[in-house]
């Protein structure tokens, strides 16, 4: 009966839809730098700074203080992130400024009085928010790797605030969306981004925000972690009952972390590790599809995407019982990518049938302890390369704006595991690894990426969207290597996305053509459609030296280049 009404239900979904698979789509193309980010003005800021002579960490610091301004469903102050970055000479560093739970937080702070979890106060209000990485993380970065002097980074991101900039359509249809929470969490004159109506082209500026930026341009992370704006967002605590303290943005530092690197048919893929579980997933992923055609399969095909969702299933269900803030828990990192341990885990794929995800658990390691964000890339003209992934979480973060401050709080917090087994907003579900600890940072999807092929750069990658994240990133990466897709290509191309639990198919509108989800059904997938899965920003080096940005059209992203 389940399976007959599934197999209605697939063919109800896929019954207007036909497949789309190469789209004669080619990016913009440039000869010397290239960046893609999710606004129009803060692409332009950061070709604006490549321009005069800043490299590619230069760029991606503007761009990610002008997105704090234009795009204020994810760029962030109050936020947190991760960078990857591949200089000319090939080496790599990756930094993370995760945001950390604050130092009175405790495991069980997010459960009722009967022991279940409560979503609304991890997801939204003044509870929901970590210690905001994002200013010390782009200080860090200008610190060790920054060329033009911070306050030129700093300035367009002012003048921004300060002067205003129009609204685009999707913008304001996210502000008029979040304009309930953003009225019950904030009482504080002025109240920032609450309108009764806003429109397409409607003029929004943010001098608080301006203000703010302000002190960060004259004083570094001082001007955000001490002095007015860190007592501003003390006093926005007392008044919801949030728990981030005066010693806590003290003390909140970015942490230089090793790049995780691995291999994909001849390719150097360096990503992130953890706190992200990304990287991890992103290599397990590709090791697992790596000894299967899927090239000769073809693109969505059903035997490919088949083989890429039980890979997917597999890594999913480590990710929620090992990965969590490797100062915290012993991350198993080489065990669950060693190329033994991966076979072994594909041991149980059958190519005819799909595994039930109740009927599969994590692997077994020999020694085990335990909707919204922004991407952006960025090659500079001597061939530096950025990949950039930063969050406030959902759409707005925790809805709270720091009052006198003008910027958004994020509710990272949603992203520890309030009790195992208790989904977050992604669905994605953790234990002991991920539990909340004073000054432990939650575990990420976020998968910034920069691929290499014989010691050359050949693409940044990275995008939003929780945990589809990393199916994304590791979509992009099979359409462009083994579909040999273009960079906008494999951008436009339809994304499907399985994360063990819940043991569904999540996929876009076109992915699949019909004949082949109903026969993927057969084999026992559930699929359930869902609206865009991602916005992917990238630059991919084009065999002649080109750069091609891939501007993801599910958003407002823009690639700019000279
Ligand atoms: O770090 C993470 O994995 C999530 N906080 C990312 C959230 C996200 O991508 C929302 N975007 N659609």
């Amino acid at each position: 009966m389940r399976r007959i009404f599934i197999l209605l239900l697939a063919a109800v979904l896929v019954s207007c839809q036909t497949k789309e698979t190469k789209i004669p789509v080619v990016g913009t193309t440039a000869n010397k730098a290239m960046v893609v980010s999710a606004h129009p003005l803060a692409s332009k800021v950061g070709l604006d700074i490549l321009k005069k002579g800043g490299n590619a960490v230069d760029a991606s610091i503007a761009i990610q203080f002008a997105l704090a301004v234009t795009y204020p469903t994810a760029g962030n102050l109050g936020g947190g992130g991760f960078m990857v970055a591949r200089f000319n000479d090939g080496t790599v560093d990756a930094l993370d400024y995760r945001e950390a739970a604050p130092s009175k937080a405790t495991t069980n702070m997010y459960l009722g009085e009967t022991g279940e979890a409560i979503p609304e106060l991890s997801t939204a209000g003044h509870l929901a928010s970590g210690v905001p990485g994002t200013v010390a993380g782009l200080e860090a970065a200008h610190q060790k790797y920054g060329k033009l002097p911070w306050r030129e980074l700093v300035q367009p991101a002012i003048d921004l605030a300060l002067n205003g900039f129009t609204l685009t359509e999707k913008e304001a249809d996210g502000l008029n969306g979040v304009r309930e929470k953003l009225e019950k969490y904030n009482t504080v004159s002025p109240r920032h981004f609450i309108k009764e109506e806003w429109a397409k082209g409607d003029s929004i500026w943010n001098k608080d925000l301006g203000h703010t930026l302000e002190l960060i341009r004259d004083n570094g992370r001082a001007g955000f972690y001490e002095g007015k704006t860190a007592e501003n967002i003390v006093a926005e605590m007392q008044r919801g009952n949030g728990l981030l303290s005066a010693e806590d943005l003290k003390a909140y530092q970015a942490i230089w972390r090793t790049p995780l690197i691995s291999e994909y048919r001849g390719h150097k893929i360096i990503s992130m590790p953890p706190p992200s579980s990304g990287g991890v997933a992103l290599v397990q992923l590709l090791k697992s599809v790596s000894s299967y055609p899927v090239n000769e399969w073809g693109w969505n095909s059903v035997p490919t995407a088949h083989l890429m969702v039980e890979a997917e299933r597999r890594a999913y269900a480590d990710r929620a019982a090992y990965l969590g803030d490797p100062d915290f828990v012993k991350v198993p990192v080489g065990e669950l990518t060693n190329d033994a341990y991966i076979s072994e885990r594909m041991k149980s794929y059958n190519p005819d049938r799909a595994t039930p995800s109740e009927n599969l658990k994590e692997g077994t390691i020999a020694s085990a302890e335990s909707e919204q964000t922004t991407h952006l890339s960025v090659v500079d003209e001597a061939g530096n390369a950025v990949s950039v992934t930063t969050t406030l979480n959902g759409g707005y973060g925790s809805k709270v704006v720091v009052a006198g401050s003008g910027f958004l709080l994020n509710n990272e917090m949603d992203d520890f595991s309030a009790k195992p087994g208790a989904p977050n907003m992604y669905g994605a579900i953790g234990g002991e690894a991920n539990k909340i600890e004073p000054g432990k940072r939650m575990l990420s999807s976020m998968t910034p990426t920069i691929v290499e092929k014989d010691g050359k750069l050949l693409m940044v990658v990275g995008t939003p969207g929780g945990t589809t994240i990393i199916t994304s990133v590791f979509q992009i990466i099979v359409d462009v290597i083994d579909h040999k897709m273009g960079m906008q290509e494999a951008v436009n191309a339809k994304r499907f996305h399985s994360q063990w639990l819940p043991d569904v198919v999540f996929m876009e509108q076109g992915a699949f053509t019909k004949d082949d989800s109903l026969q993927l059904v057969e084999m026992g997938h559930e699929f359930k459609s869902r609206g865009g899965i991602g916005r992917v920003d990238a630059i991919l080096v084009l065999p002649d030296g080109r750069l091609e940005g891939g501007a993801d059209p599910r958003g407002d992203d823009t690639a700019a280049g000279y």
